[in-house]
């Protein structure tokens, strides 16, 4: 069964005593809220992992690092590790972000080892693809999703796949307030569902969360969810004010 989720993807926002106030207060919103129609994660630094899995129920709010390692341990000063991650209690590890991919130029080769690595350690997948501006002016949007996705998940077994979560974020809509329609989300998304079907069948492409990001708000949230092909959302900003971010969650 597919499955619709909602997370929060801080980014590097909030100090260590900002993250735990704003973690209390989602998992309070959400232990609250009657029948949600989708499971709610957020993802938050390094540095806040431990203390905020000490203040949310984890069986109501999964809990999500935004990166980890391409090396299980060893001389990688300042990395971090999947294994270390699983090990503070989170659940999921967002990996390919564009601002990963982009500014710390995560090549298609190392995010498939961090792949591995994640779900070795026993963590969910959040996988970001996600075209530029040009791209989508020059008419690649399909090439540039299609290689993120096939070369650095399409070596996985089926069974692995069940716990890889995809999410479209168009770099163009991150954090500008321009939010890609309705209609251009869902095109990319059944897109995607279509890469999915053809590689591991109907069924698996079926049960398969993908989640759009980029300036969702709870303004919008409502119309996107509305697609046949979005299952939810990754959200930034709105995800650091606990009300905008429920506003979102409650959109379904
Ligand atoms: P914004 O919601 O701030 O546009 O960010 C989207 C995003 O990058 C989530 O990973």
């Amino acid at each position: 069964m597919r499955k619709n989720i909602v997370a929060g993807n801080w980014k590097m926002n909030t100090t260590v005593p900002e993250g735990v106030e704003l973690a209390k207060a989602v998992n309070d919103a959400v232990a609250q809220a009657q029948d949600l129609k989708c499971d709610v994660v957020i993802g938050v630094p390094f540095t806040h992992l431990t203390a905020v899995k000490q203040v949310i129920d984890i069986n109501k709010v999964g809990l999500a690092a935004e990166n980890c390692a391409d090396h299980n341990s060893g001389a990688y000063t300042g990395e971090v590790s999947a294994p270390m991650v699983a090990s503070t209690g989170a659940n999921y590890v967002i990996l390919g972000h564009s601002e990963r991919r982009g500014y710390y130029n995560e090549s298609y080769e190392m995010l498939k080892t961090k792949v591995d690595l994640a779900l070795e350690a026993g963590l969910k997948v959040i996988f970001c693809c996600g075209e530029s501006l040009e791209e989508r002016e020059a008419g690649k949007v399909e090439d540039v999703i299609k290689a993120e996705i096939s070369e650095s998940l399409f070596h996985l077994t089926p069974e692995q796949w069940t716990n890889i979560v995809i999410a479209y974020e168009p770099i163009w809509a991150i954090g500008t307030g321009k939010t890609a329609t309705n209609d251009q989300a869902e095109e990319v998304h059944a897109f995607i569902r279509g890469l999915v079907a053809e590689k591991f069948g109907k069924q698996i492409a079926d049960d398969t969360t993908i989640l759009y990001g980029g300036s969702c708000k709870p303004s919008n949230a409502p119309e996107l969810f509305a697609k046949p092909d979005i299952d939810g959302g990754l959200i930034g900003g709105a995800s650091l004010k606990a009300a905008d971010f429920m506003g979102i969650v409650t959109a379904f």
